[in-house]
């Protein structure tokens, strides 16, 4: 009986291998692109390129143009290296100004698959730091698109946009109007728009979705005239463009303060100085300032972020939701999104040891909903703590930590408000679910050992993994942390 089911599934595999359906080399706008095929599971094949370029090279604080094309057959099999960004510890830059590439994942049956949906990632990072492909641990990264590809049978696309003082430095003025991010993204969509359809795709069924900054972004998108009929449906995880930290009102200061870090006069030179000075002090200059408090949170030092530019985004954000009529739209929460930040802000929520002042929880309310008025401060404080009771016991106030992050208590600490209407909440460690093989929210499988940046890494490399194959040391961690950004 094994013999026989041996021979059995041998000879599925066999048929399985003929019959792989994949689609070899593809024809693009650029020229052709040859990626890989590989088998995940029984009749079920991944096509994959990756470093596919959407866009030439992009001039310094310039909007991104068409990419001029290639000759030969594009060797489209390896990730790029992420835009140019400060380190974790912002000491140094990694990555690099050539980082407009896409990566696609396609799903094959026995035949080659024609008119699927398509879903195109926008990765967080506070409009800071990320990479099409994610974080790296071991060679698994993070955004990997082939775990959605399979299950949910859709094309998966991920891409590069620009980050930090390269992607959203903004003069204010015409000089460098900013934005750069943001293009990059339209350029990336529209790319897909018109040539998904020789990949199997169906142009006219994309989805646009992203977490934190890519959630705010995808919201961006969705509201900027740019993308008029090129998008059907958009998610926007842990982050809107009504978020007070998605939007820099006062963008020239923040340019000035840069220019004077790197030597640039302030007046009329200051675009073209910056234009020539080197890259990675332009990148490090464009520095958060990490010391936060809860009247003080973190969010409110980020300060690269869009701009209304009168031209990508027209008008201030929430007069141009007309502009999104025909688009399906949902926007949500990851719950402990935003953990990372309110252990940055109130560092005892995180500590089992400490209680958490309740002043502290309202200060931070408070402060998040500022640009709302003090009203929305209290109603978000009100909202966060309607478990509590009269005495709040640490226990509730733990919850900031330790509540299963699937369940639905308000398991965070920053919210967005409009109009005291809560619109979104966020934290981090469950924020790159959707991607995670075997892990389904709707499963509440996962618990949330995060006690520090650090555990972060580890969490999420567990995920991966579903082993720790060494035992963890700081010393370790700290060179899994290294790998991170690769
Ligand atoms: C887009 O794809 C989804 C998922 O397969 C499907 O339900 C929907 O009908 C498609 N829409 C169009 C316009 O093709
Ligand atoms: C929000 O407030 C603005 C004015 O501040 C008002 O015009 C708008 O109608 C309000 N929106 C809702 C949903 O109440
Ligand atoms: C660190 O990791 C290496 C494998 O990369 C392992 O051999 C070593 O035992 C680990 N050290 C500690 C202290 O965990």
């Amino acid at each position: 009986m094994m013999a026989m089911l041996g021979v059995f599934i041998s000879v599925a595999l066999i048929l399985g291998t003929a019959n792989a359906a994949s689609l070899g080399s593809v024809y693009t706008e650029g020229g052709m692109v040859q990626g890989k095929s590989h088998s995940v599971g029984l009749f079920r094949y991944m096509d994959v390129f990756k470093g596919i370029p959407f866009a030439a090279p992009p001039g310094r604080l310039e909007k991104p143009v068409p990419h001029p094309g290639w000759d030969d057959v594009l060797k489209a099999t390896d990730y790029r290296m992420r835009c140019m960004q400060l380190n974790l510890l912002a000491t140094d830059v990694v990555g690099s100004e050539d980082c407009l590439y896409l990566n696609i994942w396609i799903p094959q049956g026995n035949t080659v698959s024609t008119n699927l949906p398509v879903m195109v990632f926008i990765y967080g990072g506070g409009f800071l730091l990320g990479g099409g492909q994610g974080a790296n641990f071991l060679d698994n990264y993070l955004y990997d698109g082939q775990e959605i590809a399979d299950r949910g049978n859709v094309i998966v696309v991920t891409f590069n946009y620009r980050v930090g003082s390269l992607g959203f430095l903004s003069s204010g003025d015409a000089d460098a109007p900013g934005n750069y991010g943001l293009w990059d993204q339209h350029n990336a969509i529209a790319w897909v728009h018109r040539n998904i359809r020789n990949f199997g795709g169906n142009p006219d069924n994309i989805t646009i979705f992203g977490e934190s900054a890519g959630g705010a972004s995808v919201n961006f998108q969705i509201l900027s005239p740019k993308n008029n009929g090129l998008i059907r449906r958009a998610i926007s995880q842990s982050g809107v463009a009504l978020c007070p930290w998605a939007v820099n009102r006062n963008p020239r200061q923040y340019a000035e303060e840069i220019a004077r870090k790197v030597g640039c006069p302030t007046d009329s030179g200051m675009v073209a100085c910056l234009r020539r000075t080197d890259p990675k002090a332009v990148t490090l200059a464009g520095n958060v300032k990490f010391s936060t408090s809860a009247s003080e949170p973190i969010v409110h030092n980020l300060a690269l972020s869009p701009v209304i530019d009168g031209d990508f985004l027209p008008a201030e954000p929430d007069t141009l939701f007309g502009n999104a009529a025909d688009i399906d739209y949902i926007a949500g929460v990851n719950d402990m999104d935003g953990h990372i930040f309110a252990t940055l802000d109130i560092p005892s929520v995180n500590n089992a040891l400490v209680s958490t002042p309740v002043e502290e929880v309202r200060a931070l309310s408070v402060a998040l909903s500022e640009s709302r008025g003090l009203d929305a401060g209290i109603a978000t404080y009100e909202e966060y703590t309607v478990n509590w009771g009269s005495k709040p016991s640490d226990s509730d106030k733990s919850q900031v930590s330790k509540s299963n992050p699937y369940d639905s208590s308000p398991s965070m600490n920053v919210f967005c408000r409009e109009n005291n209407t809560i619109m979104t909440q966020y934290v981090i460690s469950n924020s790159m679910s959707s991607f995670l093989p075997h892990s389904d929210p709707n499963n509440g499988e996962s618990s949330v050992p995060v006690r520090s940046c650090l555990w972060i890494a580890i969490l999420v490399y567990w995920r991966l993994t579903k082993q720790l194959k060494f035992l963890i040391s700081l010393e370790n961690i700290t060179k899994l942390y290294a790998t991170v950004l690769e």
